[in-house]
C-alpha cells in the first residue's frame, strides 16, 4: 500500500518536473491518465530512480521491470485472435506484458500528436499507414472526406488536423531514390518532421527487379536520414508479405515471389538504415504483423486488412511513448 502510494506519487509528480521543456510536444502524455501511469511505471522512472525499482521488486506480484530498449525490442509481440475481422493484441506474456503497451484511443493519440508535424513517404502501404493515422484521430465523417484524396493515385496529400493541430503529409515515393529526394527537401527547408514514416520496395521489385540497386539506393537514404537528425522519430514501414498466387497480373506472380522478397528483405538489412542495423529507422514490421494476421487478410496479395496497418500504427504511437520517456 505504502510502496504503491508513493510509486504512484513518483509517478504523478516527478515526471511533471522532468518533462520540462525538453519534450516539447509530446509532454502532455505525462499528464494524461492511466496509460501512462503504467506505461512510467514499465519503462520511464525505473531508469532513472533505481530506489523505486527495488522497492517494487519484493512485491510478489509485480512484474520483472524492463528498459525501454527491450519494452522496445517487444512491441511486435502481437497476437491475432480472430480471423473475421481480424483482430489483434499485445502478447499477454512477458516481456511484453510488464510494458503495459496499449492501443490508445482518439484523445490520446490525439494528445500525443497535437501539433506535431507528421510525414509519410512511401508507397501504397505508407498510404495505407496515413490513412490509419487518420482513422484514429479524424472522426468517422471527416474521413469520409479524406478517403478519396488520400487515394488519389500517385499523387501526394496533406491535411491539417483543426482539433490538435497536427499537419499530416503523404509523398508519393515508390522509389528509394524518391525518399532520398524527399530528405533532401527537408534538409533544404530546414524543417523537419516530429514524426518521420517511410517504406518501399514493392515497386522496386515489379519494375527494376535488381535488388542491388535497391539497397544501394537504400545507402543513401540511410545516409541522408542519419544526417537528418533533428527529425527525431523515424520508422521504416517493412514490406509485407506477399501471397504470390493471390497477386493480380501475371508479372506480379512472375516477379513478386518469397524468393525475390528476401532477397529485397535482406538488402534493407545490409543498408544498415534499420536501427537494429546501426541506423536511424526504428522497424515497423509489416511483413511480420502482414504474415501473423494471414493470407486470407489480403484480397490482391499484397494489401492486407486495415487491422494490419492500424497494429502497426499503435506498435509506432508506443514507440513514441518510450521514447519520448527516454529523451528526459
Ligand atoms: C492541442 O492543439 C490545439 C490546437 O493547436 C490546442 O488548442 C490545444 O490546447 C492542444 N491541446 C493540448 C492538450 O495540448
Ligand atoms: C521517383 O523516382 C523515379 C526514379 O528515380 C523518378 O523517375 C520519378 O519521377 C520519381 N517520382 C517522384 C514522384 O518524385
Ligand atoms: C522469382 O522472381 C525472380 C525475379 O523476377 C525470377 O527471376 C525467378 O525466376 C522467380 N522465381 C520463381 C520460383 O518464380
Amino acid at each position: 500500500m505504502m510502496v504503491g502510494a508513493l510509486a504512484a506519487f513518483f509517478v504523478l509528480f516527478v515526471p511533471m518536473g522532468l518533462a520540462g521543456w525538453h519534450l516539447s510536444r509530446n509532454k502532455v502524455l505525462f499528464f494524461s491518465g492511466a496509460l501512462f501511469i503504467s506505461l512510467a511505471i514499465a519503462v520511464h522512472l525505473t531508469p532513472y530512480f533505481p530506489s523505486i525499482s527495488r522497492l517494487l521488486v519484493p512485491l510478489p506480484s509485480s512484474p520483472p521491470l524492463l528498459s525501454p530498449i527491450s519494452c522496445l525490442s517487444s512491441l511486435h509481440d502481437v497476437v491475432w485472435e480472430s480471423q473475421d475481422p481480424p483482430s489483434w493484441s499485445w502478447s499477454r506474456s512477458n516481456p511484453a506484458l510488464s510494458c503495459g503497451f496499449q492501443k490508445l484511443g482518439r484523445s490520446d493519440a490525439s494528445d500525443l500528436l497535437n501539433g506535431s508535424w507528421i510525414l509519410v513517404a512511401g508507397d501504397s502501404q505508407a498510404r495505407l499507414l496515413a490513412l490509419s493515422v487518420l482513422s484514429l484521430i479524424l472522426d468517422p465523417a471527416a474521413m469520409d472526406a479524406v478517403r478519396p484524396d488520400l487515394f488519389k493515385r500517385h499523387s501526394d496529400y496533406h491535411i491539417s488536423v483543426p482539433e490538435n493541430g497536427a499537419d499530416l503529409d503523404f509523398i508519393w515515393a515508390p522509389y528509394a531514390s524518391n525518399l532520398t529526394e524527399t530528405l533532401r527537401r527537408i534538409e533544404m527547408n530546414e524543417r523537419y518532421p516530429d514524426v518521420l514514416v517511410m517504406g518501399n520496395g514493392l515497386w522496386h521489385m515489379l519494375h527494376v527487379t535488381i535488388a542491388s540497386e535497391y539497397g544501394a539506393a537504400l545507402r543513401d537514404v540511410r545516409r541522408w536520414a542519419t544526417a537528418n537528425g533533428r527529425s527525431r522519430h523515424m520508422f521504416w514501414l517493412g514490406m509485407p508479405t506477399l501471397v504470390t498466387e493471390k497477386l493480380n497480373t501475371e508479372e506480379k506472380r512472375m516477379k513478386m515471389n518469397q524468393t525475390t522478397w528476401e532477397v529485397y528483405e535482406r538488402e534493407v538489412s545490409s543498408s544498415g538504415l534499420l536501427r537494429s542495423f546501426g541506423g536511424p529507422f526504428l522497424l515497423l514490421d509489416v511483413g511480420l504483423l502482414s504474415r501473423g494476421c494471414g493470407s486470407q487478410c489480403t484480397v490482391d496479395g499484397m494489401h492486407y486488412d486495415e487491422a494490419v496497418y492500424e497494429a502497426a500504427l499503435h506498435i509506432m504511437l508506443n514507440a513514441l511513448l518510450i521514447e519520448s520517456h527516454q529523451r528526459i
